[in-house]
């Protein structure tokens, strides 16, 4: 077979995820168009549903690996992630769900054809405050980092290269296996969030308890990601803490599904990794070692995991030795229903601060 041309070769390969994600948003596989609430950190085009929000719809056509992998969780393929992933539904059983909450044009709209439907973990909670970490090494925009590094013009064939040594050190997700993209905490701007990750995560509450839970559903994801068999590429862990009738809520899922890699039985437009061993994604045929590519990512996602669960470790540590010194420090929310906190930091997801 003929080596391809130089510039069908670079369209198909990208140096980092974040590349081949702008590359999608261009190809309309991704939605742009801007969302409140809940669109910090993504890339787009989310729209809650129904009287409480209880629903979100992403866009995701019927063919991307989002869309697929929501619907084989739902007819069971992936038993061990259930638990951990938000639960999905079809079109018709949102507009079921949601009954007259949706008027005629809303519940016409549904569209498994070009969306997801999820649970919005958020729904419930007031006074909730959120955080998404994507897991990974290499999460790193190769424009963004261009930009902060004030470089003219980089040779292609050199991007990997200096991808590995010159840029991930900037938001540090090479060491750290995880970075954060959107929280009531971050800035909105990916390249300071992913540097600000660790001091984010430490604001995220104050309240020991909250940690020990939060903890221990991250130790859930990370379980569940490596009884699945699954490699995930630039996926998420999206927690959020609240009140719901005057008791403090924890909960954390995995998602942002877009590169999941399922070797035994791949996605429809599965990555396949390119000849310079970085993943080639949106299409075409599974290559044949799609095994050691899942493998690969696979490995750097619980890495990724147990070095989160480490630092939210960490945190619990120090915020038990504040309340330890200070009980006044922390005070459950449940005690006083009416009143705040005096170190509950500002309790809006509105934040609409957007990645660039
Ligand atoms: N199940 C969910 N419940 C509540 N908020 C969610 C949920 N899924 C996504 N979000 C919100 O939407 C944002 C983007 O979602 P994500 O799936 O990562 O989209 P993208 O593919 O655009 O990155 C998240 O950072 C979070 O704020
Ligand atoms: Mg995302």
């Amino acid at each position: 077979m003929a080596t391809p041309a130089e510039p069908t070769y670079q369209e198909q390969t990208f140096p980092t995820i974040d590349e081949a994600e702008e590359a999608a948003v261009r190809e309309g596989r991704r939605s742009t168009s801007p969302e409140p609430n809940v669109n910090q950190g993504g890339h787009g085009g989310i729209r809650p549903l129904g009287a409480a929000r209880q629903i979100l719809e992403k866009p995701a056509p019927f063919d991307s690996v989002e869309n697929e992998f929501y619907r084989r969780v739902r007819a069971g393929s992936y038993p061990d992630l259930e638990p951990v992933v938000p639960a999905s539904y079809t079109a018709a059983q949102v507009r079921d769900r949601l009954g007259d909450q949706l008027d005629a044009t809303a519940g016409n709209a549904l569209d498994d054809q070009r969306h997801i439907y999820i649970e919005n973990i958020t729904s419930d909670m007031s006074q909730s405050k959120i955080l998404d970490a994507k897991i990974g090494r290499s999460t790193t925009s190769y424009r963004e980092n261009k930009a902060q590094q004030e470089k003219s013009s980089w040779d292609a064939g050199v991007k990997s290269f200096k991808f590995a040594l010159g840029i991930d050190p900037v938001t540090g997700s090479t060491q750290r296996g995880w970075r954060i993209v959107a929280g009531t905490d971050a800035s909105g701007i990916r390249v300071l969030d992913g540097m600000q990750s660790q001091s984010i995560l430490s604001k995220f509450s104050e309240d020991p308890a909250v940690w020990d839970q939060l903890i221990g559903k991250m130790q859930g994801i990370r379980d569940a990601a490596a009884r699945s068999d699954l490699g995930f590429i630039a996926a998420s862990v999206f927690s959020v803490h609240g009140t719901q009738n005057g008791e403090t809520k924890v909960d954390a899922r995995l998602i942002d599904f877009a590169h999941a890699i399922d070797a035994r039985n791949p996605f429809k437009q599965s990555p396949s990794p390119s000849p310079e061993g970085s993943p080639r994604l949106g299409g075409g045929p599974a290559a044949p070692d799609l095994t050691r590519l899942k493998d690969k990512y696979r490995n750097q996602f619980l890495a990724g995991m147990d070095s989160l669960i480490k630092d939210a470790t960490r945190v619990r540590t120090t915020k038990t030795a504040l309340a330890t010194m200070n009980p006044t420090h922390v005070r459950p929310r449940s005690a006083s229903p009416q009143q705040q906190p005096a170190v509950t930091a500002p309790t809006n997801t509105t934040n609409t601060a957007r990645r660039r």
